[in-house]
């Protein structure tokens, strides 16, 4: 029984008043009529005026459920750490969830396993729940070592993660040549990296909660795409990036 989860990673787009338009724009139209977790993960400086804007619209329509994710955190709880942000502040702020280990943190700032593995049990000791992301280069799937690299990118990022907290984690497959590229992984390839993501956690943990873990897919999901690969019986959701910043495209991707 997992209920469907479908995420907007904004990235570095939608300043403040942009994203609180887009709160308002998703309310005029919006029906959650499949029954799915909705997160919206805005830049640090747009949390606020979305925080308000989506508090304001449930006001109005009870309905109108849409969590908060933020796209990063540092794992210390405070202190002399210039540019950082903490699970705390975030909480502080409504935030529920926060993606962590995303690739472009991996490639471009250099994120490492053991870092991604502190920032994972910081957001669990904080109240945060992780979208932990993985996934492979295209170098590396075409050498056949995609399921390798991804399972112990799992391995890693859940290492001395407590049984008593998986359910507040979601993992998200994203291979990276399939993300902002326009390539999608077809739906059957995703659907095998998620069983085998599944069965890992089955290995590490017990068949119970491998049956209750949500599992996204995430790479170049758009509103023509989205419905097949929700289709897929182990995946459970999408993560979402360039097609999540229009509020007409992320209502259709809702709606799928
Ligand atoms: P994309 O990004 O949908 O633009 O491919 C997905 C992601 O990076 O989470």
């Amino acid at each position: 029984m997992r209920r469907p989860f479908i995420a907007g990673n904004w990235k570095m787009n939608l300043d403040h008043n942009e994203a609180s338009s887009f709160i308002d724009e998703l309310s005029l139209k919006f029906k959650n009529k499949n029954d799915i977790e909705i997160a919206v993960c805005p830049s640090f400086t747009s949390i606020r005026s979305v925080a308000v804007a989506a508090e304001k619209e449930k006001e109005k329509n009870n309905h109108f459920n849409i969590k908060i994710g933020a796209q990063n955190i540092y794992f210390e709880k405070s202190g002399a750490f210039t540019g950082e942000i903490s699970a705390d502040m975030l909480r502080a702020l409504g935030v529920e969830y926060v993606i962590i280990g995303h690739s472009e943190r991996r490639v471009i700032f250099k994120e490492d396993d053991e870092l991604i593995n502190k920032k994972i049990k910081s957001a669990l000791a904080n109240g945060l729940k992780p979208i932990l992301c993985v996934g492979e280069t295209l170098e590396i799937r075409e050498k056949g070592k995609a399921v390798e690299f991804t399972l112990n990118q799992i391995n890693s990022g859940l290492d001395l993660i407590d049984i008593s907290e998986i359910k507040n984690i979601t993992i998200a497959y994203e291979p990276i040549w399939a993300i902002g590229t326009g390539k999608t992984a077809t739906p059957e390839d995703a659907q095998q990296m998620c069983s085998s993501i599944r069965m890992k956690i089955e290995k590490l943990y017990k068949k119970e909660i491998a049956e209750n873990i949500i599992i996204q897919y995430g790479g170049s999901v758009k509103p023509s795409n989205i419905s097949e690969i929700m289709e897929m019986p182990d995946i459970d959701g999408a993560l979402v990036g360039g097609a999540s910043i229009k509020s007409d495209d992320f209502l259709a991707l809702i709606n799928y």
